[in-house]
């Protein structure tokens, strides 16, 4: 059953102006019609920048505390369609039942989060270097956002930005991925039933190419929220710098983990498994990259690739599988196309590396999970971002080869280290270059209520997530109050 979806603008229900649709499939059985969705232009973008502009005067205005009210109802009505909404997820993006039941959830827990942040929203008081005047720091919102998310965690991403974003008092036009539009609609009709007021968030459905560029282009929107890839990002970049929009970017990631001689070898496999192919590994945080002591290297990599085999591959919905399809065609074309340049960089293939087109299989987009050893750093599979499950192993003689190979990437999102002894690791954890660093645990599944985000050409120096999410979607306001009653004059008055 495919339900009809519509862009939501000014809180009203409404079709793309051109009345032009477009139908979106799911990756395990591409004739499951998931929904079809307005195929948005400039022109739809314009009326939800619009209707954003009119609501923050008001919404800016309501206290932080009962905007955050709005965000606890939306959560508890998360919490009550958990199950539903993973279904639809799971159909529309491919990832297993277990999966996106965590997407939900790690949305729910960002609702929480910003529902009790809306009571600190914190700012500071400091003395001044004059007598009888006090210096403070607010928050103030920024003003309009676009937001544009990907279709890997087509749930927890946008509540990374669109919860602290509302209650730091912005209003929102939001984009979601193509691929993803069905949980992004669940999540506006959320947050429409739990009271946000009209205009407060528009949802435009629609490609890149057309709703994106617009919402970036836009002079009335003041920042942007873009996670997906480095190339796009740089674009978003530079459009933001012409007119110095806010721009808040994450980007993409090779994360790679350290696996020395004297680790758990048993946990650190379990690590590696779950890093790489969980989410298909199709994740910004995903495990890309194996770097094992050279004396443990061969048997770790037999034992991995006997696990990498056995995994059962196919339709989500289905609990018995382990791992879903890849995201598109388009997706497992580009996955095959690093597949077929390792083997010809030399790389040795150690399972996988096809599509899978069994009866089994067939209908959808699945790839067999894929290991290469005898990678070397400079290989193109060692230094791009696969975005599927493509794991490339690396050796390393010690920790510090092991740090400089880590490093050996324009990227710096996520990473893990397995090893017993304590003065490798927090060595390690002051060489990697990367935004995170796990000790004995994998490379993926960060936790709502801390910073996200990566170094070099991984974002723009943001942090989702935690605290600092609400820093990105806020100004500060400096505010010095003389009461003194008399003209004081900073670095010119003096005691002597
Ligand atoms: C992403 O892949 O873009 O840390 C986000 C994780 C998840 C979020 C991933 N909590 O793997």
């Amino acid at each position: 059953m495919s339900k009809t979806y519509k862009n939501f603008i000014g809180g009203k229900r409404v079709p793309a102006q051109s009345g032009k649709t477009y139908e979106n499939r799911s990756p395990a059985d591409t004739s499951d019609i998931v929904g079809i969705f307005p195929y948005s232009d400039a022109s739809d973008v314009k009326l939800a920048v619009e209707a954003a502009k009119k609501a923050y005067e008001t919404w800016r205005k309501v206290p932080a505390p009962k905007r955050g009210e709005i965000m606890r109802k939306a959560a508890e009505l998360m919490v009550a369609r958990k199950e539903a909404i993973a279904k639809i997820m799971t159909r529309e993006m491919g990832k297993v039942l277990k999966e996106t039941r965590g997407d939900v959830q790690e949305g729910i827990d960002t609702a929480f989060y910003a529902f009790g942040e809306s009571r600190r929203l914190h700012g500071q008081t400091v003395p001044s270097e004059l007598p009888n005047k006090t210096c403070m720091v607010f928050h103030q919102p920024v003003g309009v956002w676009g937001i544009i998310s990907p279709w890997n965690f087509p749930m927890a991403i946008p509540t990374w930005k669109i919860f602290p974003a509302l209650t730091t008092g912005n209003t929102v036009v939001f984009k979601p991925a193509t691929d993803t539009p069905a949980t992004a609609g669940e999540f506006v009709e959320i947050l429409a039933e739990a009271g946000v007021p009209d205009g407060v968030v528009n949802i435009v459905y629609g490609p890149g190419k057309a709703v994106g560029e617009a919402i970036i282009n836009d002079p009335d929107i003041r920042g942007v929220s873009f996670t997906g890839s480095s190339l796009v990002g740089k674009h978003i970049a530079e459009v933001c710098g012409k007119t110095l929009k806010r721009c808040s970017l994450e980007l993409g990631g090779k994360n790679a983990q350290i696996v020395m001689e004297d680790a758990d070898l048993g946990l650190a496999l379990e690590g590696v498994l779950w890093g790489a192919f969980g989410t298909t590994g199709q994740r910004c945080t995903a495990t890309s990259r194996l770097i094992l002591h050279e004396s443990i290297h061969d048997e770790f990599v037999a034992r991995l690739a006997d696990r990498a085999r056995a995994l059962k591959v196919g339709d989500g919905l289905d609990e018995a599988n382990e791992m879903g399809p890849c995201v598109s065609e388009a997706q497992r074309k580009s996955i095959h196309n690093y597949v077929e340049i390792g083997i010809k960089e030399g790389a040795k293939l150690v399972c996988g590396g096809q599509a899978l087109t069994d009866a089994a299989h067939k209908k959808g987009w699945f790839y067999a999970p894929t290991i290469f050893s005898d990678v070397l750093p400079d290989m193109m599979i060692a230094k791009e971002e696969i975005f599927g499950p493509v794991l490339s192993v690396l050796k390393c003689k010690d920790i510090n080869e092991a740090v400089r190979i880590l490093n050996n990437t324009v990227y710096g999102l996520s990473s893990a280290v397995y090893t017993r002894d304590i003065n490798r690791a927090f060595r390690a954890i002051d060489d990697i270059e990367a935004g995170i660093t796990y000790i004995n645990a994998p490379t993926i599944g960060a936790e709502c209520h801390l910073p996200f985000g990566g170094v070099k050409e991984t974002g723009n120096g943001h942090r989702e997530g935690g605290w600092t999410a609400f820093d990105i979607f806020s100004e500060l306001k400096t505010v010095y109050i003389d009461y003194s009653g008399g003209l004081q004059k900073a670095q010119i008055d003096t005691w002597d």
